[in-house]
């Protein structure tokens, strides 16, 4: 058994930076660190801090540690729209819609961050999270603060951020598991809090259709398992996986409804036996090296005009806005 007055001498207060605000992942009471140990007063040790970082992981996921470590490093000298252009046009928006959402130095978590975004870090106090280590280690750098974690179990109290925001994670969660994260999302929004997450749906794009229909196998294996998406969800069973979890869709963008899709998506096409894969070669060429900023450009332009003509449902991704009521 523990001395107490021992562990009380040892035990501080979450005050220091690197767990502040951190809370036990089941009960949201405030955790204490204890020399490298995470630990809440009412289940004991929760994690442990691992170098800088406090994980609430028992052991390394084996699928995603290390997996994703990209960063953004890109940091527009101004919020007007020529200067934040490039973030229209390499990252479909994303970044603009988090800048439009939520004011300056709001407290912003980002989930399944990996390296971050520099411009997220001047711009908020921001935590990342993610379940890889890697990743948090390079965010780590721009971010206020990271924690390893799962995304459908916040390690952070009622009602304490303005903002959950996340992009290329929402199809790496079964069902069950966006209900968890959204409903943990409610939970830690102030009232009027909002999330903003850009995500790949399900999509009768005509062109991944037929494909998907064509080589249902090679779908499952570039599109689904390669990446770790467990399961694309239709626009319809998005909104209600939001408005389920006591949302209101405030905003909603949809990226890549026509056949001008980006050179990842046509390099996992390629492998598209007969003449539809060696197009899909042409335009992987195209999107990517030296013409890849111009091939994105011009995809840009046509999801703002052509692009907005065809059902919201052709859309390959799509950006929520919603807010906490
Ligand atoms: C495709 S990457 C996207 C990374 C980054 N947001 C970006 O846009 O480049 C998905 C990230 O989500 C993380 N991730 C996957 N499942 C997660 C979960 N259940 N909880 C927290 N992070 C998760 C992965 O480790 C990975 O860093
Ligand atoms: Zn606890």
């Amino acid at each position: 058994m523990r001395n107490d007055h021992q562990a009380a001498e040892k035990t501080r207060p979450s005050g220091d930076a690197r767990t502040a605000s951190i809370c036990c992942p089941t009960d949201h009471a405030p955790i204490r660190l204890d020399g490298d140990v995470l630990v809440c007063p009412n289940c004991g040790l929760v994690g442990r801090l691992v170098g800088n970082i406090p994980s609430l992981m028992a052991e390394a996921d084996p699928f995603y540690e290390g997996k994703y470590v990209n960063r953004t490093k890109f940091v527009p000298p101004n919020d007007g729209f020529l200067a934040t252009l490039p973030f229209r046009i390499v990252l479909f928006g994303y970044p603009n819609e988090v800048a439009a959402a939520l004011k300056p130095g709001a407290k912003v978590v980002e989930i399944g961050c990996a390296g971050g975004v520099d411009w997220f870090g001047r711009r908020y106090h921001m935590i990342g999270m993610d379940l890889s280590r890697k990743g948090l280690e390079i965010a780590g750098e721009n971010y206020a603060q990271v924690v390893q974690c799962n995304a459908t179990r916040i390690p952070l109290a009622d009602a304490s951020v303005d903002g959950v925001i996340s992009a290329c994670l929402f199809e790496h969660l079964t069902n069950e598991d966006k209900a968890s994260m959204l409903s943990e999302c409610r939970r830690v929004l102030k009232p009027g809090g909002k999330v903003v997450f850009f995500y790949d749906i399900k999509t009768e794009n005509s062109v991944i259709a037929r494909y998907r229909a064509c080589r249902p196998d090679l779908y499952q294996t570039l599109f689904l398992d390669g990446d770790g998406h467990l399961g694309y969800t239709s626009v319809d069973e998005n909104r209600a996986v939001f408005q389920d979890a006591g949302f209101k869709i405030i905003r909603e963008v949809f990226h890549e409804r026509t056949a001008v899709l980006a050179s990842p998506v046509w390099y996992k096409l390629s492998r598209w036996p007969g003449i539809p894969g060696r197009v899909a070669q042409v335009m992987h060429f195209l999107g990517s090296g030296a013409l890849r900023l111009p091939w994105l450009g011009l995809l840009w332009a046509v999801d703002c005009t052509v692009g907005r003509l065809l059902p919201a449902t052709f859309a390959r991704g799509m950006t929520t806005i919603a807010v906490k009521p």
